[in-house]
């Protein structure tokens, strides 16, 4: 385990409120304010995370519930750098403190998925308040396509979400015309060549049919151009409505159309972990 250790000058008592989430600029590189050369306590990063109380963490720490990068912490009073070490309590990790923003929204519609458009079209911009971090939206919907859309400025996280060597799944409700029939759905779910190249989604789940249409879930881990509209056209029904109900852990629900909402920690967590960062 390497967690930052206590520097031999530093002493138990010295928690200054300097590591509060408010002290960071977005888009500064870490800032000496966590104290690093001591790092923080592990009780007082879990208790500033939200996790529990600080008696509370301890408790954890003593049940051997915390892990610190990837050794079981039971010694109470290791200091770490909520940074850069991976803390993860029950395996769930717990994120760093946010020097970021991440937002999540429910694109309606008729919205384009950029931050200005020269047309003049509605845009992510007009669905949140406006900021003085400069974000940037992680992949795109079709304007056609409502749903889920990831706002960040942090970069590498952005990079890596989209990528899709990091394979994180996105599941789309897709409404079709006509009855999609077995062996219809035999195709999708084996894969399908379209012009520039094949698509296996990981899952598609019919979940109601009725006299003209198909309600369809459709689960991948890319994200090419059109390519759930795509994948529908090929196998001879339209896509008429399209909306993005999940990326990776993050979910809809219930999420109303045009709003916007931060990530849950929770939900940070198993992202960082899903792009490795
Ligand atoms: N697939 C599409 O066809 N459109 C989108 O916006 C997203 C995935």
């Amino acid at each position: 385990m390497t967690p930052t250790t206590r520097s031999p000058g530093s002493s138990p008592g010295d928690e200054s409120p300097r590591d509060g989430d408010d002290m960071y600029d977005d888009d500064q590189p870490a800032e000496v304010n966590l104290n690093e050369t001591e790092g923080i306590r592990l009780q007082k990063v879990l208790a500033q995370a939200g996790v529990a109380s600080r008696r509370a963490s301890e408790i954890l720490i003593d049940r051997g519930r915390v892990e610190v990068n990837g050794q079981t912490v039971r010694e109470q009073g290791v200091r770490v750098d909520p940074e850069r070490d991976v803390i993860r309590v029950d395996g769930a990790r717990i994120p760093p403190p946010r020097r970021h923003v991440y937002l999540v929204v429910n694109k309606p519609r008729g919205v384009v998925s950029t931050l200005s458009d020269p047309e003049g079209r509605p845009t992510l911009a007009d669905l949140i308040e406006r900021r003085k971090e400069r974000l940037f939206h992680v992949g795109r919907l079709d304007t056609d396509t409502e749903g889920l859309i990831i706002l960040t400025n942090h970069g590498e996280f952005a990079h890596r979400l989209a990528h899709p060597s990091y394979e994180v799944e996105k599941t789309y409700l897709a409404e079709v015309e006509g009855i999609i029939d077995a062996h219809e759905l035999k195709r999708l779910r084996g894969g399908l060549v379209l012009d520039d190249g094949p698509v296996k989604p990981d899952k598609v789940t019919v979940k109601s049919r009725g006299a003209d249409k198909s309600l369809v879930e459709v689960t991948l881990h890319e994200g090419r151009n059109h390519i759930v509209r795509r994948m529908f056209d090929a196998v001879g029904h339209p896509v008429r409505r399209l909306s993005r109900i999940r990326i990776g852990p993050v979910r809809l629900g219930q999420l109303a159309q045009g709003a916007s909402r931060e990530l849950t920690s929770a939900e940070l967590g198993a992202l960082l972990d899903a792009v490795k960062l």
